[in-house]
């Protein structure tokens, strides 16, 4: 648990923004593909449809576009950036970092840039990391975007996981905002002992490309869904209320919950916990799938720039995801002057 140290600043969110690829993948079209249905899909996760890459684009792709938009939504020059962070299970290239091609797409020339892995934790984990770069006063402008093309890493003949996962991207920039505003509190935690429950098996330096490890599909997704559902349901409350509490707030101070989008049973699950309307719970799941890094901010991105979220608003975000990870966060939105 980290309260944050006592400073005249807090690092907050002053940006955000989205890009989804326009194909839309929806249930029906993945029941002619795999042994599958609509029904099956709705009730046990939620989800109606998913966007999916184009065939020409990668995961920075959508990185920049999501970037750009939380760009000008910040009114921020990419020269003002001293860091782009992006969260990420689905880097184009094992290396260079997929922060590294954003950060010379973006123009963002005096920008340090790395990508971090934390599954889908990833992004809270990046939110977290930006921010005490910022708190530190090391720079005053940090991009953090969460990007994925989980298409590229599903196994389209395993019913159990390609029907959860979609495509996308979302980013924010932190800046320094008066104290009181902004990241209020976190909490980062891994637990590594569960790691084979959700793993890409090859393509690492553990088990190299073979035609073998291609055969087998070993690239792709292998999920045990109910040991990672047990778990999910365990810490989204549990992560909720800790840095509710080392913000000195309650669930009933929450104007909105923000989860990581993996399935509605979940998400209802830690709603319930937390004694929370679900009219403050935000869901994209239904429309995007799973995206993984890519869930919070864009969920975040729609709330704000719909009008939803106003100054003062307290908006915890609680992630979790391959490693295995977990992570929440409480934001206070805006930016008194
Ligand atoms: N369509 C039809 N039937 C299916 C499908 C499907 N797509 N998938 C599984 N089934 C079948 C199973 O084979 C099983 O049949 P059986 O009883 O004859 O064996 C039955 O449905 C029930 O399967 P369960 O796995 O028990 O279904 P469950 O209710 O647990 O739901 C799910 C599965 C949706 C995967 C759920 O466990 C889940 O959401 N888990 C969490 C996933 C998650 O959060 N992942 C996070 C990823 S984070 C990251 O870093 C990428």
């Amino acid at each position: 648990m980290a309260g944050l140290p006592s400073k005249v600043f807090n690092a907050g969110i002053t940006g955000v923004g989205a890009y989804l690829p326009e194909r839309i993948l929806t249930n029906d079209e993945l029941q002619k593909m795999v042994d599958t249905n609509d029904e099956w899909i709705r009730t046990r996760s939620g989800i109606k449809e998913r966007r999916i890459t184009s065939p020409e684009q990668a995961t920075s792709d959508l990185a920049v576009i999501a970037g750009e938009r939380a760009l000008a939504d910040a009114g921020v020059a990419p020269e003002e950036l001293g860091l782009v962070i992006v969260a990420t299970s689905t880097p184009d290239t094992i290396f260079p970092s997929t922060a590294c091609l954003v950060q010379d797409r973006l123009g963002a020339k005096n920008a340090a840039a790395f990508d971090l892995a934390a599954g889908c934790t990833g992004f809270v984990y990046a939110l977290a990391t930006g921010s005490q770069f910022v708190t530190s006063g090391t720079y005053k402008k940090v991009l953090v975007i969460g990007a994925e093309s989980l298409s590229r890493i599903t196994n389209w003949e395993d019913r159990k996981t390609c029907v959860l996962f979609g495509d996308g991207a979302g980013a924010v920039v932190l800046s320094p905002v008066p104290k009181g505003y902004g990241i209020l509190s976190f909490t980062l935690r891994s637990d590594g002992s569960k790691g084979a429950t959700l793993i890409i098996p090859a393509g690492g330096s553990r088990l190299p490309a073979t035609r073998e490890t291609v055969e087998q599909k070993l690239h792709t997704i292998h999920m045990d869904g109910q040991e990672v559902f047990k778990f999910a349901v365990r810490i989204m409350g549990k992560a909720a209320l800790e840095v509710l509490a080392a913000a000195g707030l309650e669930s009933s101070d929450i104007d909105y919950f923000i989860p990581h989008q993996a399935n509605i049973r979940i998400i209802e699950s830690a709603a319930k916990r937390l004694v929370l309307s679900m009219e403050k719970v935000l869901v994209n799941l239904d429309r995007y799938g799973n995206t993984s890094t890519a869930s919070i901010p864009l969920a975040l991105a729609e709330a704000v720039h719909s009008g939803r979220v106003k100054q003062g608003d307290h908006i915890v975000v609680v992630g979790f995801g391959a490693g295995l990870t977990w992570g929440a966060a409480v934001i206070k939105w805006g930016s008194p002057t």
